[in-house]
């Protein structure tokens, strides 16, 4: 109780205490020490832009890849295990990654040959990502051959023959053909190019001037600068129209146009008539069918390897401009082989 009244009687006197007015402000401190610069950030941006800029050229280029036959064909749907490698972007880095020939699954959204497959588009986001994404030797899926294209290695990898299985040795034992498509399959260029891989029956094997002339193979004379929108560049294929053919990349070489011409023309109209000579050849022989397809059943390496040597010139789809002397002599060694 006692307590409980002094509490009261102090809070009493508490309440009446005033406070005076506020005195006048000290004086002002001394400055503090100034801080030390801290090192600049990277700018977000400065590496995009060595790409993403306002030159215009990534649209040029990706208008040029739009017409090429890598956007516009449809065989990228080929997404399986044994084709994607070739026929998917996503398929083609994978095999490249391990090595394989076939992706361990199918590819679900399969995109066709694009930016990504080719460049290392979005891994560094530096201007070394316009590197190529391959360009190691390729082993020859036909025959295991070690060929080095230089920057050419990338076409390689996928525009070259699948091994036909089974594939026939020269000299060597009969074969059973359990499958009309037996064959090389399309694109067969890079042994056409490289002068090796083929059924090389016979003798008298020799290379055009191409094959060591004309460093970074397929590239050189296929990206060289492109022509409107007709070929070249990004777009990647040399003829168009009617009969056209782009040789800006030739005339290095064959300073003449007219002689060139001639030359084209020439090795053009002789591979044809041996080509039309050796499929009349296989038909009589009966390996090969009225639409071009094998036929199956046992036959002798030399029928099969003169199918497969037709099939390697016919696909190849340069009337003579890769390598001649070896297309040639595939074709007349065919021919003989089959008498
Ligand atoms: C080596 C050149 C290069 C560099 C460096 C680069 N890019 Fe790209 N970028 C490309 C190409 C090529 C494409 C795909 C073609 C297209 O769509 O134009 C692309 C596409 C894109 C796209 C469209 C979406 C896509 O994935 O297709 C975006 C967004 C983008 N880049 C952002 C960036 C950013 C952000 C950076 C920097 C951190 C960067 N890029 C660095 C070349 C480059
Ligand atoms: C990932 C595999 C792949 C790579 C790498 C590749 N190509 Fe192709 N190329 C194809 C496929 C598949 C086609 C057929 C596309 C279609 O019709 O759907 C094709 C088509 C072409 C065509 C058109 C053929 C025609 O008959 O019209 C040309 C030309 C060509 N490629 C050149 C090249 C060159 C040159 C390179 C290297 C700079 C290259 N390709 C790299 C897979 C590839
Ligand atoms: C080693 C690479 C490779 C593999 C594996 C491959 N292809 Fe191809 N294929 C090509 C190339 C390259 C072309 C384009 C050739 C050209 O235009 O000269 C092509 C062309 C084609 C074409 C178009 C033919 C035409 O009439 O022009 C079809 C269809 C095709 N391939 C189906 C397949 C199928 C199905 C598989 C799997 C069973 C497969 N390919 C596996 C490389 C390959
Ligand atoms: C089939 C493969 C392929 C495809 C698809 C492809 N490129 Fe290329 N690209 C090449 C090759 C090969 C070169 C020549 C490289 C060389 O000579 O060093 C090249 C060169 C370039 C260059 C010049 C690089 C430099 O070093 O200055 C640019 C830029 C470029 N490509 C952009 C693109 C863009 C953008 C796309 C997609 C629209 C694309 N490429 C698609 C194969 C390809
Ligand atoms: C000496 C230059 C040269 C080299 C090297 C070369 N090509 Fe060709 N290629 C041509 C010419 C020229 C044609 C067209 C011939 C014609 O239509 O009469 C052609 C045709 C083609 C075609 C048919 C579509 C088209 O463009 O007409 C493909 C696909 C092809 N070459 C791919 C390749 C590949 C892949 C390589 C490397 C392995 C290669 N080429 C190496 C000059 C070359
Ligand atoms: C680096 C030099 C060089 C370049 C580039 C070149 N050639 Fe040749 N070419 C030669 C030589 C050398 C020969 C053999 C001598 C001759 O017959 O004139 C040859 C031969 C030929 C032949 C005869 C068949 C053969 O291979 O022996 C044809 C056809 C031909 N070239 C077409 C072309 C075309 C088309 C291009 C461009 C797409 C081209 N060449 C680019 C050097 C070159």
């Amino acid at each position: 109780m006692l307590l409980t009244i002094m509490l009261m009687i102090g809070l009493a006197f508490a309440s009446c205490t005033k406070e005076g007015p506020a005195g006048l402000p000290g004086a002002d401190g001394k400055d503090g020490k100034d801080g030390e610069d801290g090192i600049n950030g990277l700018d977000g941006t400065a590496t995009c832009a060595v790409c993403h800029d306002d030159s215009e050229v990534n649209f040029a280029i990706t208008r040029h890849w739009e017409m090429s036959q890598h956007a516009m064909g449809n065989t990228y749907l080929r997404n399986s295990t044994s084709c994607a490698g070739c026929h998917t972007s996503q398929g083609f880095r994978e095999i490249i990654l391990t090595g394989e020939g076939n992706t361990e699954m199918a590819i679900s959204n399969p995109n066709p040959p694009n930016c990504y497959t080719c460049h290392n588009v979005h891994q560094d986001y530096t201007i070394d990502d316009w590197g190529l994404s391959h360009v190691a030797p390729v082993a020859l899926r036909i025959s295991g051959d070690v060929i080095d294209l230089g920057k050419g290695n990338l076409c390689a990898t996928c525009h070259q023959p699948r091994q036909p299985s089974p594939m026939p040795e020269v000299g060597g034992a009969d074969i059973a053909i359990g499958n009309f498509r037996y064959g090389p399959h399309y694109g067969t260029q890079a042994v056409i190019a490289a002068g090796t891989g083929g059924y090389e029956v016979g003798d008298g094997y020799t290379n055009s001037a191409h094959v060591n002339m004309i460093g970074n193979s397929c590239v050189t004379c296929h990206m060289v600068e492109n022509s409107g929108e007709n070929a070249g560049g990004h777009m990647m294929n040399l003829s168009y129209g009617e009969g056209s053919v782009l040789t800006t990349s030739c005339t290095s070489c064959h300073t003449n146009p007219e002689t060139l011409q001639t030359l084209m023309t020439d090795v053009k109209e002789d591979l044809a008539t041996l080509l039309a000579e050796l499929n009349a050849k296989l038909k009589e022989v009966g390996i090969m069918d009225e639409a071009n397809y094998a036929v199956e059943g046992t036959w002798t390496a030399d029928q099969a390897g003169a199918l497969i040597n037709h099939n390697l010139v016919k696909y190849d789809h340069s009337n003579g401009v890769h390598n001649y002397p070896y297309a040639k002599k595939l074709l007349e060694n065919s021919i003989a082989a089959l008498q």
